[in-house]
């Protein structure tokens, strides 16, 4: 579906921040915990490492690090903020939600908050979603934060899924600022019957919190990797050229293409189809996939390198559970207004 909002208002990053947990696990220290090896994970995923967060954190507290770094990047205080998103496959708690969690820890008394889940490209949506509020006048400023502590909810002992994920957060700050572009128009897609290759199956109202279920070990993600890759591929490589189609570009406007940093090879076939494989971003090697965290780390990665300039365009793009998937440019604005 192509998202063109009668946009009344320009919408911008105002500022961006991440928090990683300082626990660095690298490819060697899975090697201890599982029949797999560097040279593996290397080659098949990109990965040499991956942060953990400590037991006595939850993807609330990493969120609210990220948050305090956006809002200090923006220059703006927490009671300014008028809408909190987080997107997390990896919540808290079921409810409340790891919105009001945050907003409680940065002191954002004056937002309303909620979650939104659609798995790895949960922020991006929440990018689009906050866009339309602000750009309809709904709200003035907006936190969306991508945020996850996927190490709760990986087998451990599952050498097919425990290599491949990490812990993070990343945030962004929006506001309408007069610019030419800003957030520009997004295109989107979903396709709920590949629902079964990328899931939590148990602890949900389908298969609840039991012994057995538990046993089963049915609370940890489930992935059919070969097919994940292949629609990830396909895609996100359509998403991009979606996005260009409906913004009216090419993809000789565009300065750094980030993706959802899945996997190296998923991001460098991208690249290739699209002929763009020096433009694309990747800290897959450092973060590994830190699920709706990983768009908005890259995005923070990518403007504080100063890789893009003011008035350059950022080309994002997701894809994740649901299946879900996006694309949006971005012009980088942040010092126009
Ligand atoms: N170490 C060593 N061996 C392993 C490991 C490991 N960590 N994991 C799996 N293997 C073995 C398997 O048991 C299997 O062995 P078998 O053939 O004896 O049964 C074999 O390796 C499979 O190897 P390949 O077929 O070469 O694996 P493949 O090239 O398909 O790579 C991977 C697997 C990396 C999971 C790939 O399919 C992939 O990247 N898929 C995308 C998954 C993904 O990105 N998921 C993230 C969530 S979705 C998202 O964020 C977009």
């Amino acid at each position: 579906m192509n998202n063109s909002p009668n946009s009344l208002q320009t919408v911008s990053i105002i500022g961006t921040g991440v928090y990683l947990p300082e626990k660095i696990v690298t490819n060697d220290d899975l090697a201890k915990v599982v029949d797999t090896n560097d040279e593996w994970i290397y080659s098949r995923t990109g990965m040499r490492e991956r942060r953990i967060a400590r037991d006595d954190q939850a993807t609330s507290d990493l969120a609210a690090e990220a948050a305090k770094a956006a809002l200090a990047d923006a220059g703006i205080s927490a009671d300014e903020v008028d809408l909190l998103i987080v997107a997390t496959l990896s919540p808290d708690m079921f409810f409340p939600s790891t919105a009001c969690f945050v907003q409680e820890k940065i002191g954002a008394k004056n937002a309303y908050c909620y979650d939104l889940g659609a798995a790895c490209s949960g922020s991006l949506y929440a990018l689009e979603t906050a866009k339309n509020q602000i750009a309809c006048g709904a709200v003035k400023t907006a936190l969306v934060i991508g945020a996850e502590k996927m190490s709760t909810f990986i087998d451990w002992t599952d050498r097919n899924t425990c290599v491949l994920f990490g812990d993070g957060a990343g945030a962004m700050v929006l506001r309408a600022t007069g610019a030419k572009r800003g957030v520009m128009n997004g295109t989107f897609g979903s396709d709920g019957s590949l629902a079964a290759l990328l899931q939590t199956p148990g602890g949900g109202s389908r298969n609840p919190m039991t012994h057995e279920m538990l046993d089963r070990k049915e609370q940890y993600l489930t992935m059919g990797g070969r097919e994940v890759y292949k629609h990830a591929v396909k895609q996100m490589t359509q998403s991009v050229r979606d996005a260009l189609e409906i913004n009216g570009l090419t993809s000789d406007d565009i300065k750094s293409f980030v993706a959802h940093q899945a996997n190296a090879r998923i991001i460098d076939a991208i690249g290739k189809r699209l002929n763009v494989e020096d433009r694309m971003f990747m800290n897959v090697e450092k973060y590994a996939n830190t699920s709706a965290a990983a768009l908005m780390i890259a995005v923070d990665e990518v403007v504080k390198s100063g890789e893009v300039q003011q008035g350059d365009l950022m080309l994002l793009v997701a894809f994740g559970g649901g299946f879900t998937w996006g694309a949006n440019i971005v012009e980088w604005t942040k010092g126009s207004e």
